[in-house]
């Protein structure tokens, strides 16, 4: 394993300088050069890092420039949905491993040059999906995978998240989700809940998304909330934003499960990822943070409309906790962002490249996550048509090569990675 690895920051608006900040507090990191096509951002990103770090990065302004470096092992890319691809591509064939944000690819062919890129230079690329590791997931990650379920067959997520302010100020903050939303319609940001779902389901490891279908609402919510807080003489008053306020997809699984996507960021409401994991055995619900297990859960015998439990309060994310959160508490939770998702996933990447060994997210979920946008647009162009999901393995997730086992794993619970600490 690298003692230190050299890692090159592409992207540095907000997310960045919190995901360059959080990877600072994992081991053997050294920041060598920074990016952004803002030279004020690029500058605030070698602050950080002299800060924090005490060294002085480069600062760039082309990423281009950037990727002719030679020390540079790994970028972290957190740029805008329609460039991370793009950047990807160009750092793999530059020679380095990269890790990306989450967002939705703009193109199939998009997702096809990720792919090829990895396999012709024998560098990875990592989709960020920090949810992968939150704590409720990981939990509930390590039920399935005790058959506490049974066998599953229908799972749901989202990305519910009030997102108006965001969205319509995009231009006086200078931040990418404006443009989307005026000239897409689509599943734009589906991947929080995919991934944990991909994971559960086994997706290109034995199983694989085959086809989707979406449907998508009028656009109200952007309009209503650019009246009332900027007036009637703004001029984005009158415009018509094509993206819809819910968008609801439908994926179909080669082993026959079924997964419900929604999209719902320009409407008034709380948060919630609405995760659904439902097998022949029970079901967990986020929303009412709910869980029944047949056998398992108490059932009232006069009330025959069975109550849920609550998978927090009673107990049941403490009983199923993860090895890889018992570990954090043991060291000490660091806590960053979202709750410490955010330093895990982080932690995985970096490992990966330290051991310049197999991520736990590869290029094939990256791929599969991120075309959902793309082919979702497709589909409700078409009038919700059914369209067909590329098999970005060729055929090998029917009988991939093995994953790397280990404390980041997202394809099986390594409990005996962890029996050395102290969980
Ligand atoms: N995983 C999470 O929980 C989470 C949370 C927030 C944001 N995100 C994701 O992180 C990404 C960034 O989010 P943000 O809010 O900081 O967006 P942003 O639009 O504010 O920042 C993106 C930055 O990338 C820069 N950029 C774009 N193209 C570039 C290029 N070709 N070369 C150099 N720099 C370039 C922009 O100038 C900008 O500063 C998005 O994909 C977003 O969806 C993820």
């Amino acid at each position: 394993m690298k003692n230190t690895v050299n890692i090159g920051v592409i992207g540095l608006g907000g997310r960045g300088q919190g995901q360059m900040r959080e990877m600072l507090n994992c081991e053997g990191v050294k920041v060598i050069a920074v990016c952004d096509k803002y030279e004020d951002r690029a500058l605030e990103g070698q602050r950080i890092v002299a800060e924090k770090a005490g060294n002085s990065p480069h600062v760039y302004t082309d990423y281009k420039q950037l990727l002719t470096r030679k020390d540079i092992d790994a970028i972290l890319c957190c740029s805008t949905w329609i460039t991370h691809g793009r950047i990807a591509v160009d750092s793999m064939r530059a020679g380095k491993h990269v890790a990306i944000e989450v967002g939705g690819a703009a193109s199939i062919e998009e997702c096809w040059q990720m792919v090829r890129a990895s396999e012709e230079t024998g560098k990875f690329c990592m989709l960020l999906e920090n949810c992968c590791y939150d704590r409720n997931e990981m939990a509930l990650f390590n039920m399935v995978k005790q058959g506490i379920f049974g066998e599953i067959i229908h799972m749901q997520g989202g990305y519910q998240h009030d997102l108006r302010d965001e969205i319509c100020l995009g231009r006086e903050n200078r931040h990418g989700r404006l443009f989307n939303f005026q000239h897409r319609n689509g599943e734009l940001y589906p991947t929080h809940q995919l991934g944990p779902i991909s994971k559960v389901l086994g997706i290109n490891r034995g199983n694989r998304f085959i086809s989707l279908s979406s449907m998508t609402t009028k656009s109200r919510g952007l309009h209503e909330w650019i009246v009332k807080n900027k007036g009637e003489d703004y001029d984005l008053a009158d415009y018509s934003f094509n993206q819809g306020d819910v968008t609801t997809t439908m994926i179909k699984c080669a082993n026959g499960e079924t997964v419900v996507l929604t999209h719902d960021c320009s409407l008034p409401r709380p948060y919630s990822r609405g995760y659904r994991i439902q097998g022949t055995k029970g079901i967990y619900q986020e929303d009412c943070d709910g869980i029944f297990i047949e056998g398992m859960s108490y059932v009232d015998p006069n009330d025959w409309a069975h109550q849920f439990e609550h998978f927090v309060d009673n107990g049941y994310r403490e009983k199923y906790e993860h090895p890889l959160w018992k570990k954090y508490a043991v060291d000490g939770i660091h806590a960053g962002g979202h709750g410490g998702m955010d330093y895990l996933v982080l932690s995985a990447f970096i490992e990966s490249v330290r051991l310049e060994d197999k991520p736990p997210i590869d290029v094939y979920d990256t791929a599969a996550w991120m075309a959902v946008t793309a082919l979702s647009e497709q589909s409700i162009a078409l009038g919700s048509a059914p369209v067909p999901f590329p098999d970005f393995t060729n055929g090998m997730w029917i009988d991939r090569e093995p994953y790397r086992r280990g404390i980041f794993c997202l394809d099986e619970v390594c409990n005996d990675y962890f029996e050395n600490a102290g969980v």
